[in-house]
């Protein structure tokens, strides 16, 4: 391949990389709560019932901020059911997704489970089956003092000091045919408007996420963004996105080029976002929390996912292979390069379902998307940068003129990590890293994600065949990078820097 140049330059800053840009989510959906997080048959579980293999690998990925409890779940749920003595919580049919819930897991454990996890929780309200005023108690049951009727509920229920919850999700895809609760983007807005004014009114430091359009592909796309922005007013603080991306087409050059995708969803969102902003003459503006992400297709089902009675449900137990964790690290290029305006982003999910970990009994498999995240997670910076990259280039038949070579950086005071991935199937590219005002000084480490083949995974008869390995073959020359990075492979990459050019040597 044609050498690849990352041009950068400290000074080309694209913002802060928001905390929150690493989240997840944990639904109660299929085994992600049961089975999964909490499973206190299971000779891993802790004294509460959690599972301590399942907590040390979503350490390893430093999970910022975790919404809770879903999802499409989140609009039939009633969050008085998963509260109080567990022996008199209720046992309910789940409507979403045709299963039980018994309601072993509520706010309190998820709660105590942040605190544990140091993850910053994000509440999702029922906008579907639910109503405004009880979305108002969640808050003062999380937030309120003990002297306020819900405050006073959770100190009876053990626990005095407020939860201090932030973020507050205003209902889930309410766009969404499929949606409990569905309805036209100005109704949903009213509906939302009046949860938000009710709940800052018991909490006026909350920041509530609207719900915007559940995918690209809807016919309403952007539409029903701007109709929801335009009658909400003040009443959001971030509008949510959500994508799940598939090899629909078998074809792994296009599949690697669904990043344009992803990118195209966050400047249309951005943009409407920013159009609202200026007709409404407002000096706030609407962040984007890309709260659902991930790639999900071999398990999805048009006709709808049900349970099918069974406890807990073996839902959307994807299994990963290499092109689905160079798609991931996409993701993260794509979230890095649009930090300005990308501030929240959620893998779906943590655990057992489009997740990077998936438990069977006490065993527990890392997948193969768990390593992209890793590699980022052990390396974040304080600020994103510009990363202009000189590289080959192709046409996907479906996303369209992409770079072979895609990347994005980070850099952290002398530290900068950068990031590429090489879409070719079959052919290395020697690549050259250049920060035109600091040179480099040497590498401080990097690591390699690549695998025997575009379709390989990991499972748990055979959990080694994708995972990252650390990756030294880094030449550093007149304070530039050079290296070679195999097909099919995603880098990460730390180098220490010094001040200036004049310093080199
Ligand atoms: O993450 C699985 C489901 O995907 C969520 O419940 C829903 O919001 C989305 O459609």
């Amino acid at each position: 391949m044609q050498p690849t140049t990352l041009h950068l330059h400290t000074a080309f800053e694209v913002a802060p990389v928001d905390a929150r840009l690493f989240g997840g989510f944990l639904e109660h959906m299929g085994r992600c709560v049961y089975e999964g997080v909490y499973d206190p048959a299971s000779r891993h579980a802790d004294a509460e019932g959690f599972r301590r293999d399942v907590q040390a690998a979503l350490r390893r990925l430093r999970v910022t901020v975790m919404r809770y409890t879903g999802g499409n779940f989140v609009s039939g749920y009633h969050w008085q059911d998963g509260v109080g003595p567990r022996a008199q919580r209720p046992l309910r049919v789940e409507k979403a997704w045709d299963s039980q819930e018994p309601n072993q897991v509520g706010t309190d454990e998820f709660m105590a489970l942040c605190r544990r996890m140091d993850w910053q929780p994000m509440l999702a309200v029922n906008l579907g089956s639910g109503s405004a005023e009880e979305a108002r108690d969640w808050v003062e049951y999380c937030n309120g003092a003990a002297s306020t009727r819900y405050g006073d509920l959770r100190a009876a229920h053990g626990h005095l000091e407020p939860y201090g919850v932030r973020l507050w999700c205003l209902g889930n895809e309410m766009d969404g045919s499929w949606q409990i609760g569905h309805c036209p983007p100005e109704e949903y807005a009213a509906r939302a408007s009046a949860a938000a004014r009710l709940m800052r009114g018991v909490d006026p430091g909350i920041a509530t996420v609207a719900c915007g359009s559940s995918m690209l592909m809807m016919e309403s796309f952007a539409d029903w963004d701007a109709r929801v922005l335009a009658h909400m007013d003040d009443a959001a603080d971030f509008i949510s996105l959500h994508c799940y991306v598939g090899n629909w087409s078998g074809d792994t050059r296009d599949y690697l080029a669904v990043t344009n995708l992803v990118d195209r969803q966050i400047e249309a969102i951005d943009a409407v976002a920013r159009a609202v902003q200026a007709k409404r003459k407002s000096t706030k503006r609407i962040f984007l929390s890309f709260d659902e992400w991930n790639v999900w297709y071999r398990t999805m089902n048009p006709a709808g996912i049900s349970g099918g009675g069974v406890f807990p449900a073996h839902l959307i137990e994807e299994v990963y292979n290499l092109e689905d964790a160079l798609v991931v690290a996409g993701f993260l290029h794509s979230f890095l390069r649009h930090a300005d305006c990308v501030k929240i982003a959620n893998l779906a999910q943590i655990v057992n379902g489009i997740a990077p970990l998936l438990t069977r009994g006490d065993a527990l498999l890392l997948e193969s998307i768990f390593y992209p995240l890793a590699m980022v997670a052990s390396r974040r910076g304080a600020v994103s940068l510009r990363v202009a990259v000189d590289a080959p280039s192709y046409t996907s038949a479906t996303f369209g003129a992409l770079h072979e070579i895609d990347a994005s950086a980070m850099l952290d005071g002398d530290r900068l990590h950068v990031f590429a991935t090489n879409r070719s199937v079959d052919t290395a590219a020697p690549l050259t890293v250049a920060v035109a005002d600091r040179p480099l000084a040497h590498l401080v480490d990097a690591d390699l994600l690549t695998g025997p083949s575009a379709t390989a995974a990991d499972s748990f008869e055979q959990p080694d065949v994708i995972r990252s390995v650390p990756f030294d073959a880094v030449r550093i020359d007149s304070g530039r990078a050079h290296l070679s990075l195999p097909p099919l492979s995603f880098a990460a990459l730390t180098f220490s820097i010094l001040r200036a050019a004049r310093d080199v040597g």
